[in-house]
C-alpha cells in the first residue's frame, strides 16, 4: 500500500474562492509541497494555478501561499502524509486559484517599463 498526502486547494478568481478540490497524490519523504501541486498539475488536473520559477531553489518567491493557515514557500514547504489545505495569499491581489500578484508594484512598473523598451528599441 503506497503513502498518499491530500491537497486540498481553495479556488477561484480575482479574489472571489468559490471552491474546494482535493488531490490525492504519491508521498515520499523529502518531496515539497510544489512537488505535490506539479503532480497534481501534471497527472490529475492541469486546470489548478500554480506559480514557481526557480524550483526549490527559493529565490524567486514566486510560490509563496499558504499552508495550513501559515504562508511559506510552497517549494520548501514539506509535503506531509495527511491532509493539507492550500489557499492564496490573503494580503495580495488575487488572480486565480493559489496564484497572487507577489511582486511589489514598483517593481512590475519597472520590469513593464524595461519590456516596452526593449519592444520600442
Ligand atoms: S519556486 Fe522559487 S522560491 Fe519557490
Amino acid at each position: 500500500m503506497s503513502i498518499t498526502a491530500t491537497l486540498t486547494v481553495r479556488r477561484g478568481e480575482g479574489g472571489q474562492m468559490t471552491t474546494t478540490s482535493s488531490y490525492e497524490v504519491p508521498y515520499t519523504p523529502g518531496q515539497s509541497v510544489l512537488d505535490g501541486l506539479r503532480y497534481v498539475r501534471a497527472h490529475l488536473d492541469p486546470t489548478v494555478a500554480i506559480r514557481h520559477s526557480c524550483l526549490s531553489a527559493n529565490t524567486c518567491k514566486e510560490c509563496m501561499i499558504q499552508v495550513d493557515g501559515k504562508v511559506d514557500y510552497a517549494c520548501t514547504a514539506r509535503l506531509e502524509p495527511r491532509e493539507m489545505l492550500l489557499e492564496p495569499l490573503g494580503n495580495k491581489a488575487h488572480l486565480r486559484d493559489l496564484v497572487t500578484e507577489v511582486a511589489p508594484p514598483d517593481e512590475r512598473l519597472a520590469h513593464a517599463l524595461a519590456a516596452r523598451a526593449k519592444a520600442e528599441g
